[in-house]
């Protein structure tokens, strides 16, 4: 069976930092050690380096089926595997939306045939499917996809008997996206008045705003707590939602939980002059005070894990005035070192960045055997260098769509090394793409 033996490598796991090497066998994490030696094993001298576990990204759109031309399986499973992402778990609003039994498992199927990472889809909600998504089986499938806001696809849930049926009969992790589809519409009719469909896009989250998202993300809790669902609410984006979330529970034991997305902690309400369309997501980037109060949320335990929501869409889709422009942005290849370079300034640090990125994704979701460096766990891992500075520009950028907010931005750090279910991936900027990932299993 291959083996594969990391060399003194700084490994940062479960709060703690410190030298040893590691050992694979298969597909699983065989021996954690010193002076680990195996006859036959390729070895990796990973001084300097810092060995985590791979990243579990909750919340990305490939794309696959029907909306190809922005994005695929395989494409934006490399891009993620070249930013350390080992596992994403991906959403339904693809064409057609994952809406049946039938749909969701054909996407399992691509996801078998194309992705370089492991694998989970949602299952998708509408007004009218509760017969089918009850029909899923929670060891298999990640979780259930709420729209309580619309975006991108038409898979709005706004019926108030649907809602109440999925918070009271699902029986697995209900994820959502919280915005207040009427105080949204109020709003663009107010700026669409105004500008018709050229609105500047710096009104983004004055549409999108903080009014509609603390509206939706309330009414999702009360729901939950009113049927005792578990809910998982997606990218929070302002400080007044983070109330609505507990800090002193452990994970394991919350039925409520929240995500922040890099976008949301790295951007701010400043940059649209700059950026415009390229940081227009929904919800919207909002203002430098909550993004500040999205990162004391996270630091003090009331949001529990950072994902991308990466949502690629082609250049010409985004070169639309605002009432066209897709909302939502590629992220998958940088969001790890986009939070190293929050480790470099002092905002986080690395055994936090791991918590949120790859233990508590594991924890939340009920992930089987995935998420720490634990003898006998799969051997997802990532190897990163804090001191490999790079530029994102055209002509690195994986995801197929080609652009990225990032562009021009410098990260100090750079992964090197992805190795998914045991097999090297990815090793500096070269790919083996013969490597397929597997379909995650939940201890539920
Ligand atoms: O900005 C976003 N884009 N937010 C979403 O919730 C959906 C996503 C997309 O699929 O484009």
């Amino acid at each position: 069976m291959e083996q594969i033996l990391i060399k003194h490598a700084r490994l940062v796991n479960e709060g703690k930092i410190y030298e040893a090497d590691l050992l694979t066998k298969g597909d699983r994490i065989l021996k954690i050690g010193q002076n680990l030696s195996s006859p036959g094993a390729e070895i990796i001298d990973a001084r300097g380096q810092y060995l985590l576990p791979g990243v579990i990204d909750d919340q990305v759109h490939f794309r696959e089926p029907g909306l190809t031309q922005k994005g695929t399986i395989a494409t934006e499973s490399k891009a993620a595997v070249a930013g350390g992402i080992t596992s994403f778990m991906e959403m339904p609003n693809t064409k057609p939306p994952a809406l049946t039994q039938t749909l969701l498992e054909k996407k399992y199927d691509i996801g078998a045939r194309d992705s370089m990472a492991n694998y989970s889809f949602y299952m998708g909600a509408s007004n009218d499917n509760l017969e089918d998504v009850l029909k899923t089986n929670p060891t298999h499938v990640c979780g259930l996809k709420v729209f309580m806001g619309s975006s991108t696809g038409n898979m709005l849930v706004d019926d108030e008997t649907t809602l109440e049926a999925l918070f009271s009969k699902v029986n697995m992790l209900i994820a959502t996206h919280c915005e207040d589809e009427a105080t949204v519409r109020a709003n663009y009719e107010h700026y669409h008045s105004q500008y018709g469909d050229d609105i500047p896009f710096r009104f983004h989250p004055a549409i999108r705003s903080a009014e509609a998202c603390y509206l939706s993300s309330s009414k999702a809790v009360s729901l939950a707590k009113k049927f005792n669902a578990r809910l998982h609410i997606l990218h929070i984006s302002t400080g007044r939602e983070t109330k609505l979330f507990e800090s002193y529970k452990p994970l394991e034991s919350k039925s409520i939980t929240a995500e922040a997305c890099i976008h949301h902690l790295w951007f701010s309400d400043q940059d649209y002059p700059e950026k415009g369309s390229t940081i227009k997501w929904n919800p919207a980037v909002k203002t430098a005070k909550d993004r500040e109060e999205i990162w004391e949320a996270l630091l003090r335990g009331s949001i529990d894990v950072i994902a991308t929501d990466h949502a690629p869409h082609t250049l010409d889709e985004k070169n639309n005035p605002y009432s066209k422009a897709p909302s939502g942005g590629p992220l998958v290849q940088h969001s790890l070192v986009a939070m190293f370079e929050f480790f470099h300034q002092g905002k986080i640090t690395l055994e936090m960045l791991v918590e949120k990125m790859c233990h508590n994704p594991a924890i939340l979701f009920q992930v089987k055997e995935r998420g720490y460096l634990r003898e006998g766990y799969f051997a997802d891992l990532v190897l990163v260098d804090p001191n490999q500075p790079w530029t994102v520009n055209k002509q690195n950028i994986l995801a197929k769509c080609g652009w990225s907010p990032f562009e021009g931005t410098t990260f100090k750090s750079a992964v090197t090394h992805t190795i998914v279910s045991g097999k090297l991936a990815y090793i500096d900027g070269a790919f083996d793409q013969s490597i397929r990932g597997q379909r995650l299993e939940f201890e539920r």
